[in-house]
């Protein structure tokens, strides 16, 4: 049993069928599947299979099963995948891929009986393509190989300081002045000169959730508010609080910007709101993400407007304005059928308990479990555990791997899931995302997946190998030959020099 993540139940049986000449047949409702299947083995593997009545190959509905969940029986005779839906039956090709043998000039499945559903309802993958732009190609293959782990979720960060990427319509500016920075900031302090920018159309962003929804996936859109701004503020100054009296421009440089928008002037609100209804036509998912993080509060403690909305509103401090802001777009939101997603940053009293936190932040994770104990939906995308732009050497697979979302929660049920995020400051192109994620989001993907009580690294590890034959034929540049569990000292050294030169370890690939 080479599969990842780990299917819940697993039986090995004598045998194994043989591909050739092999026929096969769907039930109608698996269509979608059925082709995803069949494209892969005539692309990757040169086999062909015959639609057939009375095939060996057979994919069929099965309503006992839950909405995920996939049943997989074979035998030398034959091959039942069974499911209640297109989706689950999707697991269970992406099962199936890595089952498939050659050997003796044969490909075949070797014998098995699977059982098989996710411990966890959401499993997700965040790619930022504002510090560096990705287009649309790039995307729809990261969907593919987020989809291939079983994955559901696919986070877009699509604004930041750096650049504002989703089209908009009614605000042109934030393409033809947010979109675009001047150059970027490099590590000596000099900036590079060279432009960087782009965005996403509408017509690029529909093709890549019909993509996701082909692998069944929901695109989770993240405009981030009220912080991490400042290439909307350079578009639209007039959304700076009183007393900014200078220019905001599209950031150059990384880190935390002490400008963002005014939280009291009511051009803000009506700005996002059109915005977000311009979002949520686009994105069918269930949820928005508005960030939250990282919003430093100076401006807001100086400004006229923000003052007096806080007095107005009779909120506590600048705090509780961050959560009155959020609980406006979230109760507008609601209204079209739409739950929050915000970054843990943004956890406060007075947060609508319909919001959902994404734990992130170092130092937090008491407060975040104490938040899911009393009832707070959390998605867990821990620093030290998932963030998949640090380095190998800092975040080992092994550490990936251990991650555990439920330590300290007494209400497992408000622990939705995972997410491991990939941020781009440092990471310039598709080869580098590769290097960054994977296996990375190998370990993530069982950490989501599959029951706590069955993880076992070695274990893992000792399935890594296909995997990784896999990952040659997709044409993913996944990081070799790590260690699998390097000692402290070596972890440190290596931090170390990532932190001078962030494309040490990657050269060495
Ligand atoms: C974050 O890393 N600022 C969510
Ligand atoms: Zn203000």
């Amino acid at each position: 049993m080479k599969v990842i993540p780990l299917p819940l139940y697993h039986e090995k049986r004598e045998g194994k069928l043989v591909l050739a000449d092999t026929g096969f047949s769907y039930s109608e409702e698996l269509a979608n599947t059925a082709s995803i299947f069949r494209d892969y083995l005539r692309k990757e593997e040169g086999i062909s299979l015959r639609e057939e009545k009375f095939p060996k190959i057979n994919f069929l509905l099965d309503f006992n099963l839950r909405p995920e969940e996939y049943r997989l029986e074979i035998s030398e005779h034959s091959l039942n995948l069974s499911a209640r839906s297109d989706r689950g039956a999707l697991y269970g090709v992406h099962t199936l891929i890595q089952l498939l043998e050659y050997g003796d000039g044969k490909h075949y499945f070797p014998a098995i009986y699977i059982e098989d559903a996710p411990h966890f309802s959401y499993r997700g993958f965040m790619l930022d393509i504002v510090r560096h732009f990705f287009d649309k190609r790039e995307i729809m293959h990261l969907i593919e190989l987020a989809s291939f782990h079983k994955l559901n979720y696919f986070h877009l960060h699509l604004t930041d300081d750096q650049g504002f990427r989703f089209e908009s319509e009614k605000f042109p500016r934030l393409n033809e002045i947010g979109s675009r920075r001047r150059g970027t900031i490099l590590k000596d302090g000099t900036e590079d000169g060279i432009p960087h920018g782009g965005y996403l159309t509408k017509e690029d962003l529909r093709e890549i959730v019909a993509h996701a929804k082909k692998f069944h996936l929901e695109i989770i859109p993240e405009i981030d508010l009220p912080g991490h701004t400042n290439a909307i503020l350079a578009a639209y100054p007039e959304l700076l609080c009183e007393g900014v009296n200078k220019k905001v421009e599209v950031r150059t440089s990384w880190g935390i910007s002490k400008d963002i928008l005014c939280a009291g002037n009511e051009k803000t609100y009506a700005l996002l709101e059109e915005l977000l209804l311009e979002i949520i036509e686009i994105f069918p998912s269930r949820y928005i993400h508005l960030g939250g993080d990282e919003a430093p509060k100076a401006n807001w403690k100086n400004c006229h407007r923000c003052q007096e909305k806080i007095v107005n509103e009779n909120l506590a401090d600048e705090e509780a304005l961050q959560a009155h802001f959020t609980n406006h777009f979230g109760k507008f939101l609601e209204k079209h059928g739409k739950t929050v997603i915000v970054w843990n940053d943004g956890l406060h009293p007075d947060l609508d308990p319909k919001i959902i936190i994404e734990h992130w932040k170092p130092g937090t994770r008491k407060r975040t479990v104490k938040a899911a104990n009393s009832g707070r939906k959390v998605i867990m995308s821990d620093f030290l555990h998932l963030y998949l732009d640090y380095p190998h050497w800092m975040t080992p697979l092994a550490k990936t791997y251990a991650f555990d979302p439920l330590k300290g929660v007494e209400k497992p049920e408000n622990i939705l899931g995972v997410e491991a995020p990939l941020w781009t400051e440092w990471v310039a192109s598709r080869s580098k995302i590769d290097f960054q994620v994977f296996p990375r989001l190998a370990a993530a993907a069982e950490v989501a997946w599959t029951a706590p009580e069955l993880k076992d690294y070695e274990n893992f590890v000792s399935r890594l190998q296909k995997l990784y034959s896999l990952y040659e034929k997709m044409g993913v540049n996944y990081a070799r030959n790590k260690e699998k569990k390097p000692s402290i000292l070596k972890r440190l050294a290596g931090t170390r020099r990532w932190w001078k030169d962030e494309d040490s370890e990657f050269r060495k690939n």
